[in-house]
């Protein structure tokens, strides 16, 4: 049985999706059953899949130090889920991109994971090891975990269009991370 993964973000100006799409394509590159919901396409099949699912991913950008509005809605709406403890042993983990190398993305990430706390699900953070080389040297924007972020995937992004943004570095760390979390997964999900 494939583990079941749902990725649900906001994005207002198309990077945070660009990290999002590739969290899916690593999750989905161990034989997972992967779920990519846009929190404002949210409809009745998108809150089954995110029911049925064994893992949920959370990503938003951050806006002024904090998760965008939209997903904090999601996360509001989503306490009758808390309620109820449906979404009780399910792994989560959390993603956020911003404009600042610190740009306080640490508090999109607790604020991510103790909504996932409240809910009794099991987080995963980002295993991948920072090279700490890099600062805002265009030159290392190749590098993986250049955030230097171990509690979930920090990305950073240059205000300018998502075309080139984030760094391949970054979207590469992405797709670790989401390859970590859907095999981690898969070891909850076998030993059931
Ligand atoms: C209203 C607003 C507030 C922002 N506040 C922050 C911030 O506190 N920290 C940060 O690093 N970047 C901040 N940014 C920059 C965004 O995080 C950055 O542009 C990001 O790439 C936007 O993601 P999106 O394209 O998915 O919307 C802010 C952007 C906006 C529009």
């Amino acid at each position: 049985m494939s583990a079941k993964v749902s990725i649900i973000y906001f994005s207002g100006y198309g990077h945070t999706a660009k990290v999002a799409d590739a969290v899916f394509e690593g999750a989905k590159s161990t034989g997972a059953d992967v779920s990519l919901i846009n929190v404002t396409e949210l409809n009745e099949e998108a809150w089954a899949k995110l029911d049925n699912s064994d893992a949920i991913i959370f990503g938003s950008p951050t806006y002024m130090g904090s998760i965008a509005a939209k997903l904090k809605e999601f996360m509001e709406v989503a306490s009758g889920r808390w309620m109820h403890r449906k979404w009780v042993n399910k792994i989560a983990a959390g993603f956020t991109n911003g404009g600042g190398l610190s740009g306080d993305k640490l508090n999109s990430l607790t604020q991510i994971y103790i909504n996932a706390m409240q809910h009794g699900m099991i987080w995963v953070g980002c295993d991948q090891m920072s090279l700490l080389k890099t600062g805002q040297d265009e030159s290392k924007r190749d590098e993986l975990n250049r955030m230097g972020s171990y509690s979930g995937l920090m990305t950073q992004s240059n205000n300018d269009t998502a075309d080139f943004n984030p760094p391949s570095g970054d979207l590469e760390t992405a797709k670790g991370f989401g390859r970590r979390v859907a095999n981690i997964t898969a070891q909850f999900v076998k030993g059931r």
